[in-house]
């Protein structure tokens, strides 16, 4: 077998199941524009196929896939520099999921801490395609075959699926078509938690809205939710050591490192000593400092959805243009004839 070297190529996705969080913001756009800036090809896809895997209102389903293209522009994509797009409009995505819902094993599937946790006790009524979703999410990265996927911590399980995915077809075929992708998962908060408990991710679908800041907050909920996030009795310490068994305050001092741009250490560095009362609001200062001109930038956007759908046809008619020859070149190792 020639060892093939792939050219580096970014690729992720977000779900447009709800409005963005400050966790997707850090987690994932935030290093989406870095990875853009840093002058990789890059593709960001609204996942909107993953998002029916539980039922979505379908008028909602369209305001929130346009309002997540909004905020990734906002966020500082520029569809001249990244290729932006919704799944759905590029059918070698799914396409190649059915590939890979033929590569992948049932036992594999059953591992996914995401199913259990989303699927919750009433598994038997889950639909199949929560379950063979980690396939889609493989296929959406295999198809541009990306070489890196920026993602916050929670998706890590799914891309060591999606490498042994690439692995299990390179290997039942003989071949070195797919590249075994590397997660990115680096900065300060990798992992936002809820504002209400510290053992639970901050999330858009956690019923509570106390419990996250929404990219669309204003200036005043930001600083109310804050003022209200769980802390304990205890001042800031001055080194990281002194964070340890403390969920809720690390939380909020990784939330200040990564808006920042500064390590934990810088942050507690300056700011150690301090008391909450005071750590809190510096906190909201520079949260609504970093995010109302997003949020402002996201409204005025969606005055006019036309240009956000041209913007993702345009994305769209990109992305097919490198995904259709994968798809074809895989089906071709596959056996499957293609009539020219
Ligand atoms: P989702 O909203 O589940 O489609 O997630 C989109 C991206 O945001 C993924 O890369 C997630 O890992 C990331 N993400 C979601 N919630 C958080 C969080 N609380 N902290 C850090 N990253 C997150
Ligand atoms: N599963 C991811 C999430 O819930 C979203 C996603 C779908 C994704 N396909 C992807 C992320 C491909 C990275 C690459 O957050």
């Amino acid at each position: 077998m020639t060892e093939v070297v792939h050219t580096p190529r970014v690729f992720s996705g977000i779900q447009p199941s709800g409005g963005l969080t400050l966790g997707n913001y850090l987690g994932a756009l935030k290093r989406f524009v870095e990875m853009q800036n840093s002058g990789i090809e890059t593709l960001y896809c609204m996942v909107d196929l993953h998002a029916i895997t539980v039922w979505q209102n379908p008028d909602d389903l369209r305001h929130a896939t346009r309002e997540l293209a909004a905020g990734f522009i906002a966020s500082g994509l520029d569809p001249q520099k990244s290729i932006l797009f919704n799944q759905s409009q590029v059918s070698a995505h799914a396409e190649l999921a059915w590939v890979f819902n033929c590569v992948a094993r049932m036992g594999w599937l059953n591992r996914m801490t995401q199913f259990k946790d989303k699927a919750g006790k009433n598994r038997e009524n889950a639909s199949v395609g929560l379950f063979s979703y980690p396939n889609l999410m493989a296929s959406d990265i295999l198809i541009y075959k990306a070489t890196q996927v920026p993602v916050g911590d929670d998706q890590k399980q799914h891309l060591e699926l999606t490498r042994d995915i690439a692995a299990k077809f390179n290997n039942d075929f003989g071949v070195d078509h797919f590249p075994i992708t590397e997660p990115k998962i680096e900065g300060a908060a990798t992992r936002v938690m809820s504002l209400r408990d510290g053992a639970k991710k901050m999330s858009k679908s956690d019923p509570s809205d106390a419990s996250r800041i929404n990219m669309t907050d204003d200036a005043e909920t930001i600083a109310k939710k804050i003022r209200k996030a769980k802390t304990d009795p205890d001042g800031l310490p001055s080194e990281i050591e002194g964070l340890t068994d403390r969920a809720e305050a690390k939380n909020l001092v990784n939330i200040y490192a990564a808006l920042a741009d500064m390590s934990v250490e810088q942050v507690l560095a300056e700011c150690g000593g301090k008391q909450f009362s005071e750590f809190k609001p510096m906190l909201s200062d520079l949260a609504v400092a970093k995010l109302s001109p997003i949020s402002g930038e996201m409204a005025r956007l969606m005055e006019d959805t036309s240009e956000i759908d041209r913007i993702l046809g345009d994305g769209a008619r990109k992305a097919n243009a490198i995904a259709q020859p994968i798809l074809e070149e895989t089906y071709d190792i596959v056996g499957l004839i293609r009539s020219k």
